[in-house]
């Protein structure tokens, strides 16, 4: 059976006592209504990361995550955060190449490739973020497009990194704007890209890799994209700081 994940993507949002309230809602929600096998994952921005562990330190389907890691491993690199660093305050993931630091900061396939090595040498699951925009959508290249990201930031890794990784697929058209991708659109794409990893690593590898959706994703159209047999779940950026809404994605598997 493959990991159901929903990963809630704070972005630049929520100061310590917003973060505190709504992660101290969720964990409430969360233990009282959603079942064992899925597993929720928090990704608030840096500085909160310290206090939202430490509410969510025994309850046990809730997991920490950043939302950015450094390419390199220590140094002089001002305002920067490295993996080892998030991995010493009890995160287990890491989101790698969201689109917005793949438009805002410039971060390369290659670079991306490095974030993942890292990431994983410092026992961190790297939630591995790809997608086209709207141009690229249009001119009917996506599958293609969004496979090579997959190939220059992760076929590098041998079989058993490979293993460790979780993809999120999100196409940049709908993040934020309101404008889902269908769960036709959403399928086509997971389907090709877990053939794509089938031709790389192998099916037994594929079959167990959770690819999550992300783009507007909302209570009202969770059900329907997670019932799709390639979607695994979904990364949630706007509707994850609310715990209602959050809290009701999660349970729509
Ligand atoms: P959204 O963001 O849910 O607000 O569209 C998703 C994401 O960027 O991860």
């Amino acid at each position: 059976m493959r990991q159901k994940i929903v990963a809630g993507n704070w972005k630049m949002n929520n100061t310590l006592n917003e973060g505190l309230k709504l992660t101290t809602e969720i964990v409430n929600m969360v233990a009282d209504e959603v079942r064992g096998d899925v597993k929720v994952i928090l990704a608030p921005p840096f500085v909160l990361m310290p206090q939202v562990k430490n509410l969510i330190k025994n309850v046990d389907k809730i997991y920490l995550s950043a939302q950015n890691c450094n390419e390199n491993v220590s140094g002089a690199f001002t305002g920067e955060v490295s993996a080892s660093m998030i991995s010493s305050i009890g995160a287990t993931h890491v989101i790698i190449g969201h689109s917005e630091r793949r438009e805002y900061f410039k971060e390369t396939n290659a670079q991306l490739a490095k974030k993942v090595d890292l990431a994983l040498a410092n026992n961190l699951t790297p939630i591995f973020c790809c997608g086209e925009s709207l141009e690229i959508r249009e001119s009917g290249n996506y599958e293609t497009f969004i496979c090579n990201q997959i190939k220059e930031s992760l076929f590098h890794l041998s079989a058993d990194e490979f293993s460790k990784v979780v993809i999120a697929y999100e196409p940049i058209w709908a993040i934020g704007t309101g404008k889902t991708a269908s769960s036709q659109q959403a399928q086509e794409v997971h389907a090709a890209l877990r053939k794509y990893v089938a031709g790389q690593y192998g099916d037994d590898i594929a079959e167990s890799l959770s690819i999550l959706y992300g783009g507007s994703c909302k209570p009202d159209n969770a059900k329907e994209l997670f019932a799709c047999p390639d979607v695994d779940g979904g990364l949630i950026g706007g509707a994850s700081l609310k715990s209602r809404d959050f809290t009701d994605i999660v349970k729509s598997f």
